[in-house]
């Protein structure tokens, strides 16, 4: 088989055309307001409330920076532990860390790879104060289980979801979940504004401090009232976001139909997993993992290297694991034995190219190559 002319990526982001952006760039040129809550900033936020289907929603300059304020916003009290997944993007942990908090790694369950809640009590301590799960890869976390965890021990719940954008559990909006939801609109995320990133609640009584805590805690020309950052969105990435949010869907639908191509090759060779949606739930399409198992005929890295041989380069996502970096390898909650499931699938994970554009040829292709590693000796 030939390797591919050009080279085949991990992910290739939605991008408006200019002919739908330069009426746009003109109007908020003309009308030198060009960042601090402008119109489309504002607009932006209303639109994403009704695709999300939430309450409220806060736009940030990107994910990371509404991680750190949603827990802020909180008060979660200095020094406490909030119980995460090792399992997700560097972000994760540094949010907690950069609130002077301390992350506590809890084990992930083998099919979703999100935080496995029957091994979240064990980490609860006196000094917990939240739990910072991920809905990873697009798959959502238990939601129930883990609101029943929450509310038994009175835990704040902050979700990652910079992974799912626009997925719904039963028909309801993943951001209704938990106290806040972060989703992150990086372009390399199924929805982007190039940068950027949202919060999602539902208790009103949020809306303010969150609002501050974005504006360096101004709340008038001479008053300050809270710690805040700059997490303020800009005009040119609110326009480019409501340009997204008409391509969005439309990718979406490409990334299923890519989707169940995918899983047409490959649901029968042996040695190859692919993680099961849950039935209940919409599907962001963020990524297409896959776990190759012991009886592949060749390793995760075998496999990853022999496809950057044709030209197709994939992801070890998530490979090395929060726990294994040099901050939080010290923690207890890190050690192998803490961790056994999530220290398994980091060798063995392994996301595929997925995008709309990704034509069935292509694909085909793809899997082939995987299929005949299979065969080699
Ligand atoms: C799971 C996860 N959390 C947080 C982030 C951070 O988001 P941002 O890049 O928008 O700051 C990302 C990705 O970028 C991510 O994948």
């Amino acid at each position: 088989m030939n390797k591919f002319e050009e080279a085949i990526l991990v992910t290739k982001p939605i991008i408006p055309s200019l002919k739908d952006l330069n009426p746009i760039l003109e109007d908020i040129f003309a009308k030198k307001w060009v960042t601090n809550h402008g119109e489309k900033h504002n607009l932006f936020e209303n639109r994403l409330k009704e695709i999300l289907k939430v309450k409220n929603v806060s736009v940030f300059n990107n994910g990371t920076i509404a991680l750190l304020t949603a827990l802020k916003a909180l008060d979660l009290p200095l020094g406490s532990e909030v119980i995460t997944t090792p399992f997700t993007f560097a972000a994760t942990p540094h949010a907690i860390s950069w609130n002077n908090l301390n992350p506590v790694f809890c084990d992930i369950e083998p099919n979703t790879m999100t935080i496995d809640p029957s091994k979240i009590e064990e980490q609860i301590t006196d000094n917990t104060s939240a739990i910072l799960p991920v809905h990873v890869y697009g798959f959502p976390c238990d939601v129930d289980k883990i609101d029943k965890i929450a509310k038994k021990h009175d835990l704040k719940v902050i979700y990652d979801g910079a992974h799912v954008f626009s997925s719904e559990i039963d028909g309801v909006g993943i951001g209704n979940f938990g106290d806040i939801t972060m989703f992150s609109f990086h372009a390399t995320k199924l929805f982007n504004s190039i940068e950027g990133g949202c919060l999602s609640y539902n208790n009103d009584g949020l809306r303010d401090k969150i609002y501050n805590l974005r504006n360096f805690g101004i709340i008038g020309e001479e008053e300050v009232v809270d710690i805040g950052i700059n997490g303020k969105m800009n005009e040119i990435q609110a326009a480019i976001g409501l340009l997204n949010l008409d391509l969005f869907e439309e990718e979406k639908n490409k990334r299923m139909k890519v989707r169940k191509s995918y899983i047409e090759n490959l649901k029968d060779v042996e040695g190859i997993r692919i993680p099961k949606a849950p039935k209940n739930v919409t599907l962001s399409t963020q990524y297409f993992p896959i776990v190759i198992e012991d009886n592949f005929n060749i390793s995760r890295d075998e496999l990853y290297n022999r496809l950057k041989e044709y030209n197709v380069y994939t992801r070890k996502y998530f490979y090395p694991i929060c726990s294994d970096f040099e901050p939080y390898k010290v923690l207890k909650s890190s050690s192998e034995d803490n961790l056994p499931i999530a220290n398994d699938i980091k060798n063995k994970v392994l996301c595929l190219p997925f995008y709309g554009e990704l034509n069935k040829d292509t694909v085909d292709k793809i899997c082939e190559i995987i299929k005949e590693s299979n065969y080699h000796d």
